[in-house]
C-alpha cells in the first residue's frame, strides 16, 4: 500500500523494520562481547535518543548478556552549519554518572565526518574506563574527516541528508520512525 509521506520528505531510505533488524545484530554482538559484565550505554543527546532505548531493550531481552545495563547521556554541540560540522565540538551536557572503572559503550545515531566521536571518545577516555568503545546505528564512512574506530555498527548510511529516527533539520523530523531523504527544495541552496 502507498504510504503518504510528510511535507519535506522524498522518499523512505531506511524503513523501521530494517532499522529494528540492524539494531538486534548489533545487540547480539554487543551482548556477546559484554557477557557477564555491568555495562553503561552513554547516549549522546539527541539524535541517539531513539537507538540508545532500542539498543537498551534489545541488548537486555539476548540471554547471557551484560549482567545488568545502565544508562547515561551526554549532549555536545558542533559548529558548523545544517550539512557540515566544522570540527570544533563542545561538551553542552556532562554525564551524570562516573565513568571510572566501568565498561562505557558510547551510542550514537550517525558518524560523519568523524570529529564529534573522536572529541568523545578523547574526553571518556581521559577518565580511566574500564573499556571504551562505541556503537554507531548510521555509519557514513566516505564522509570521515578524522579516523576514529568504531566498533559496532548498524549500517552504512546513504550518501543523502537523512532525517528521522533522531535525525534533524533544523529540529524538526526526529520522530520519523524511518530514515528519511528530505526533498532537496527544503535544504538551503
Ligand atoms: C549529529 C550526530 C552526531 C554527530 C555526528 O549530532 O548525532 O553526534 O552529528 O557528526 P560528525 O561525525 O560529523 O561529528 P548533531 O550535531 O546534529 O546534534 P543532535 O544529535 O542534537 O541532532
Amino acid at each position: 500500500m502507498e504510504q503518504t509521506l510528510p511535507p519535506g520528505i522524498e522518499q523512505i531510505l531506511i524503513d523501521a523494520p530494517e532499522l529494528a533488524a540492524a539494531i538486534r545484530r548489533m545487540a547480539a554482538a554487543i551482548a556477546r562481547d559484554y557477557a557477564g559484565r555491568s555495562l553503561v550505554l552513554v547516549g549522546v543527546l539527541k539524535g541517539a535518543v531513539f537507538v540508545t532505548a532500542d539498543l537498551a531493550r534489545a541488548l537486555s531481552e539476548v540471554p547471557d548478556g551484560p549482567t545488568d545495563i545502565q544508562l547515561d547521556f551526554i549532549a555536545v554541540s558542533s559548529y558548523g552549519n545544517a550539512h557540515r560540522s566544522s570540527g570544533e565540538v563542545r561538551l553542552v551536557q556532562d554525564t551524570t554518572h562516573a565513568v571510572e572503572g566501568r565498561h562505557i559503550l558510547i551510542v550514537e545515531d550517525i558518524v560523519d565526518n568523524g570529529h564529534t566521536l573522536h572529541y568523545l571518545r578523547a574526553m571518556l577516555g581521559n577518565r580511566q574506563p574500564a573499556s571504551l568503545r562505541a556503537a554507531v546505528l548510521l555509519d557514513k564512512p566516505y564522509r570521515r574527516a578524522i579516523d576514529v574506530p568504531v566498533e559496532y555498527v548498524g549500517l552504512t548510511c546513504p550518501d543523502e541528508f537523512v532525517v528521522g529516527y533522531g535525525l534533524d533539520y533544523q529540529e524538526r523530523y526526529r520522530t520519523l520512525p524511518y530514515l528519511a531523504k528530505l526533498r532537496p527544495e527544503v535544504l538551503p541552496a
